[in-house]
């Protein structure tokens, strides 16, 4: 009567509670195994009913030992003075920022600090803005030079084959002076490789004012490669051509792999193309507006998936979108 007494009132709140009830009462030393050893001793009539009477006394430790549990864990959950403040926490999975985003900004602040601002355009663009307003005639064979993705079958409306399209939409919506950068993914309907992406991005610079000179290209982009690049970065100037540009040139920086001596990156040449550049076509100009006789400008264009492989001596532009882990939290922190 006692011991089932004992049983009934029991309590627990906490673990240690809980332990002296375990092994006090249902244990391997515990009160119901102490009546079950005093079997032997009691009179071979009464072993019957004794040996019921301990059976349902150990049915109801074990069930009481089951409730105090129950009980207790549920306490544990709800009270926030029972939980164990010493469980390691649950691990918070905290995201990074891509290195193309984070190159991007750091472009971005460059320019910044020597006036310019962030323009941005639609992905989705018509013939206008991507090609005819700068100086793309129809038909002309540099349509071809960018492999273009056209959208429904309509030729007027394709994906940005570049970023230059923001540089009409900034001229046409306001008045010079523009001093712009315009970050933004681009298209080109290209095979997917170590070196290309359909998918990538470029950063665009315009600079259109009275008496702009091809000196204050060379000035800005020679001041671009050293914040970028360090301070012993030299650039170099190809002659090139696009519709848009007159004269136009190929940007190249020194190699910031090798530091200029030649390695796989910059194909053992010490020079790595970094994107194009030129005096802005007085065409484009007029096309957008603007007066070419009172107005002169630069314009470059240079891609950011590129910079950011030279920066952080990345061999393979299709790491950027595939979204490894193992790669993207090499960027943590940085
Ligand atoms: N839009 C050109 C390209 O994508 C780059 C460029 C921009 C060249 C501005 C000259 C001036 O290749």
């Amino acid at each position: 009567k006692k011991i089932e007494e004992q049983i009934e009132k029991a309590t627990a709140q906490t673990k240690d509670e809980l332990e002296d009830f375990r092994i006090g009462v249902v244990g391997r030393k515990g009160i119901i195994a102490d009546l079950f050893s005093q079997m032997k001793t009691v009179a071979p009539e009464e072993r019957k009913t004794f040996g019921q009477t301990v059976n349902a006394l150990k049915n109801a430790a074990q069930d009481k030992f089951q409730e105090l549990q129950d009980a207790l864990e549920s306490l544990q959950a709800t009270d926030i003075n029972h939980q164990d403040l010493t469980l390691p926490n649950i691990p918070n999975e905290m995201g990074s920022v891509h290195p193309i985003t984070k190159v991007r900004e750091e472009i971005s602040r460059i320019f910044e600090r020597i006036g310019f601002n962030i323009s941005e355009g639609p992905e989705i663009e018509d013939d206008w803005h991507n090609f005819s307003a700068l100086n793309f005639p129809p038909n002309h064979p540099a349509r071809e030079m960018q492999d273009t993705f056209f959208i429904e079958k309509n030729p007027d409306i394709a994906l940005r084959t570049h970023t230059s399209s923001v540089q009409v939409r900034v001229m046409e919506n306001a008045k010079p002076p523009f001093r712009t950068l315009s970050p933004g993914r681009v298209y080109r309907n290209e095979t997917i490789s170590a070196r290309a992406h359909c998918i990538f991005h470029q950063i665009e610079g315009l600079y259109v004012d009275k008496n702009v000179s091809f000196k204050d290209l060379k000035d800005t982009l020679y001041y671009f490669a050293k914040e970028f690049f360090g301070p012993n970065s030299q650039i170099r100037l190809r002659p090139s051509y696009f519709p848009f540009t007159e004269p136009s040139a190929e940007l190249d920086v020194s190699c910031s792999v090798c530091g200029g001596k030649g390695c796989n990156i910059c194909k053992y040449s010490g020079w790595v193309e970094i994107g194009g550049c030129g005096m802005v076509d007085p065409n484009v100009l007029k096309a957008s507006g603007i007066d070419a006789e009172e107005y002169t400008g630069f314009a470059f264009g240079m891609g950011i998936e590129r910079m950011t492989m030279l920066k952080y001596k990345i061999n393979d532009l299709r790491l950027f979108t595939e979204n490894d882990l193992r790669f993207l939290r090499q960027f943590e922190g940085l």
